[in-house]
């Protein structure tokens, strides 16, 4: 039996039913639901509109059906409409009248939107609290190996040498601007719609503020119509969830390139590596390219959620039960790709004397040499030009800056002593740039 069956006059197609039920997707926000009805009961029987008794009854018989379903003695009933219908029923068959008065002055639209900030509040809490740990990784990597040499790249093409520390503290200045995001959109998400009803707000004395500090929000939403249709802290959320998908997926990549045996900066754990059916010889980094492929995926739930949005009249309109599908998907592929990444990169080997290998002879340290020369009176144009035709002279001659000879260089610019081997040193090059 439906919630709303008094106004018709035949059960449901079952196809109606299941095209219908969201029970699948919402079930996993039951106690959000069962805590928001108890505070709303619990605000109903302080306000006097329903009795102290039926109040009591129905915290009590709440709380246990939250006991019993974390305890796997009730079962959620997969044809149920929605969470929200199978907790009010299964009350109601508990205790009866006490049960059918829970959603006095209460609408399944500003239900909903509560469930929703309540259970992806938590779940805000467990992405900052996994990045924060993936921070904490990357620079405990980075201080390991502090000293260590690589080359850094533009258009993939060595630039200057860098330091490790360096490349992953761009990642953990990425990662901690990630945090600031979630937190952001947390704290606007945090106002509570119950009190809005279906879009009009209710004739009985209830009290917003009441709930709403019941429930730890900072207040709650001032239109009842935007209470309900507001689905905006989904969008920001999956915004900021995809923008880590692009830092993880960027660091992936690199991840990838360094396990290559073009560069074996890195050695990823074997407990973090797969192998192939084929070929005996391979260890695949199937960790990071997996969390590169995931990035579609979130990208796609916000995609998603901009467009269930885009063209919804006020106030709610059943479109919006796709919404969950998209946010629930996006967190728990973030959680996902966080929580493998960090042991993963925890545990993976660096191959420092790889790095400092790569970042040698390729004129990497051709602007040093430039700045030598700059510090040798010529304007930094000059010394470019001059040290550019010390690159061409080295490619030439099969050398490179450090075996090519001073009367070499001098041949080039008579400014040249010997101080520019010491000043093109990678260690010198690192240090006077402060990294
Ligand atoms: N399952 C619905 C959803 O997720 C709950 C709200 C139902 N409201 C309604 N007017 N049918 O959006």
């Amino acid at each position: 039996m439906k919630l709303w069956a008094g106004r018709f006059s035949k059960e449901v197609d079952k196809r109606t039913n299941d095209f219908n039920s969201s029970i699948s997707t919402d079930s996993r926000m039951y106690r959000y639901d069962i805590t928001g009805s108890m505070a709303h009961a619990s605000m109903l029987a302080a306000k006097g509109i329903i009795s102290a008794e039926d109040g009591k009854k129905i915290t009590d018989a709440l709380a246990d059906i939250m006991a019993d379903i974390d305890e796997g003695r009730l079962l959620i009933d997969p044809n149920a409409e929605d969470i929200h219908t199978f907790i009010e029923q299964t009350l109601t068959e508990r205790i009866g009248d006490a049960g059918k008065r829970l959603h006095t002055g209460r609408s399944r639209n500003d239900q909903v939107a509560l469930d929703i900030r309540l259970y992806l509040r938590d779940e805000c809490g467990e992405v900052i609290k996994e990045l924060n740990e993936l921070i904490d990784t990357l620079s405990a990597k980075g201080d390991a190996y502090g000293d260590a040499i690589m080359p850094g790249y533009t258009h993939l093409q060595k630039a200057q040498p860098i330091t490790f520390k360096a490349h992953l503290t761009a990642y953990t200045e990425m990662l901690k601007r990630d945090v600031g995001r979630v937190e952001d959109a947390a704290k606007r998400m945090n106002y509570s719609p119950l009190g809005s009803g279906a879009l009009a707000g209710t004739t009985y004395p209830i009290d917003r503020a009441m709930t709403a500090e019941a429930l730890g929000f900072d207040g709650y939403t001032l239109s009842t119509l935007d209470g309900v249709s507001d689905r905006d802290f989904c969008i920001e959320l999956a915004s900021a969830l995809s923008l880590i998908m692009v830092h993880l997926s960027r660091l992936s990549e690199e991840i990838v390139l360094w396990s290559s045996w073009e560069f074996k900066f890195i050695e990823l754990d074997d407990a973090f590596s797969t192998g192939s059916s084929i070929m005996p010889q391979k260890k695949n980094p199937d960790i990071p390219e997996l969390v590169r492929g995931k990035s579609g995926r979130v990208f796609g739930d916000l995609m998603t959620l901009l467009t269930v949005m885009k063209g919804l009249p006020l106030a709610y309109n059943k479109d919006m039960q796709e919404d969950k599908d998209a946010i629930f998907d996006a967190f728990d592929t973030v959680k996902i790709c966080l929580t493998t990444l960090i042991p993963m990169i925890d545990t993976m080997k660096v191959l420092p004397e790889n790095m400092r290998k790569a970042a040698a002879g390729g004129f990497i340290n051709a602007t040093d040499c430039a700045d030598y020369l700059v510090s040798k009176g010529l304007p930094f144009r000059d010394a470019y030009k001059a040290t550019g035709e010390v690159v061409a002279a080295c490619i030439k001659a099969g050398k490179t800056l450090e075996t090519f000879s001073i009367d070499e260089y001098k041949q080039i610019c008579d400014k040249f002593d010997e101080g520019v081997y010491e000043a093109i040193k990678l260690e010198n090059c690192v240090k006077r740039r402060g990294m």
